[in-house]
């Protein structure tokens, strides 16, 4: 059975995307889709210079909608990063003025078409386009998925391991909600040398509070420094990419549907061929459910302003006074 992925946006973050796909020979079958044809092209023809010296084959095709009817999953990276340019707030709503018009378009391409493989989705402000996505595209919710806070785990667990002088991959647990300012790690959820990091950090003298910011912050330390983020997300998308792709199963913080909450945000899912196969419940403290409601709020009222922005209506706001 061939594997075909589609990458949506061929900018920092596309580009990366998809020369991981070609390097690791996760799909047989990769589209690329730009409104840039030459640099869509170009990108094409570079990843077609390296396949003789790569130990797989991928089939690429340029800017064909049509190609991704059969598509397994289909990523999007589609964004405008220049609109963080000068922006003190930090905040990755800055893209949204272009990105809620880009996804409107590309999810009602991706329904023409008739796909129906798993949508995961890069593209910021990543929880309120998620959740645009899953609207327009009239897909079931286990379908669409985000990147969310998979990389913002992976954020502090670079930043915990740091600390210990360990591999982050030997740090377990969770930043959960927004992919953005009001996520927050759940310590509950974090373990490390066999016990909880709670121990830990009282026995080494770890603070907590600046390894969470230190996670938080961390797309902004890499923006500073080259003015986007490309390897972080890029490994965060294809590692989910490669988890529906096997049914394998896997728990990873990604930002799905939570009836509970009403959003879209990040809290560990079983993922596999289908999405989002199962959901996991986590026992947080009282302190930390607290701050998931709060960040879910956040979310969910910016994305009932933007779709009704879009569609021309009335936020169909549910009162939430205790955590607005
Ligand atoms: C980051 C972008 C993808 O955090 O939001 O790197």
């Amino acid at each position: 059975m061939t594997r075909k992925a589609g990458v949506i946006g061929m900018g920092h973050v596309g580009s990366t995307v998809a020369y991981y796909m070609v390097t690791s020979g996760l799909v047989d079958d990769l589209v690329l889709i730009d409104s840039n044809e030459l640099k869509v092209n170009a990108d094409a023809t570079d990843y077609q210079d390296a396949m003789a010296n790569l130990n797989y084959h991928t089939n690429v095709t340029v800017n064909d909608y049509s190609a991704l009817a059969d598509a397994d999953v289909v990523v999007s990276a589609v964004g405008k990063i220049d609109l963080q340019e000068d922006n003190e707030k930090h905040d990755r709503f800055v893209e949204l003025p272009f990105t809620k018009h880009a996804v409107y378009e590309v999810a009602a391409k991706l329904k023409e078409v008739g796909f129906n493989g798993v949508l995961i989705d890069i593209t910021n402000p990543c929880d309120v386009i998620t959740s645009l996505y899953h609207e327009f595209t009239g897909l079931p919710y286990n379908q669409v998925l985000g990147t969310g806070t998979l990389l913002d785990s992976s954020r502090m667990r670079r930043a915990v391991a740091a600390e210990l002088e360990v591999d982050p991959r030997s740090i377990s647990g969770y930043n959960l909600g927004e992919h953005g300012n009001s996520q927050f790690t759940a310590w509950s959820t974090v373990r490390v040398l066999g016990e909880p990091v709670a121990e830990v950090a009282a026995k080494r003298g770890l603070d907590l509070a600046k390894l969470d910011e230190d996670a938080r912050a961390g797309g902004y330390t890499v923006y500073h420094g080259k003015h986007y983020t490309n390897y972080g997300v890029a490994s965060a998308a294809v590692r989910l990419a490669a988890t529906v792709l096997s049914d394998a199963h896997t728990e990873l913080p990604v930002s799905n549907y939570h009836e509970e909450y009403g959003t879209y945000l990040s809290y560990p899912a079983i993922v596999g061929r289908q999405g989002v196969v199962e959901k996991a419940h986590l026992s947080l403290t009282a302190d930390e459910e607290t701050k998931l409601q709060q960040s879910a709020y956040y979310i969910k009222t910016r994305y009932e302003d933007t779709l009704a922005e879009l569609t021309n209506q009335q936020p169909n706001r549910i009162s939430n006074t205790s955590l607005s």
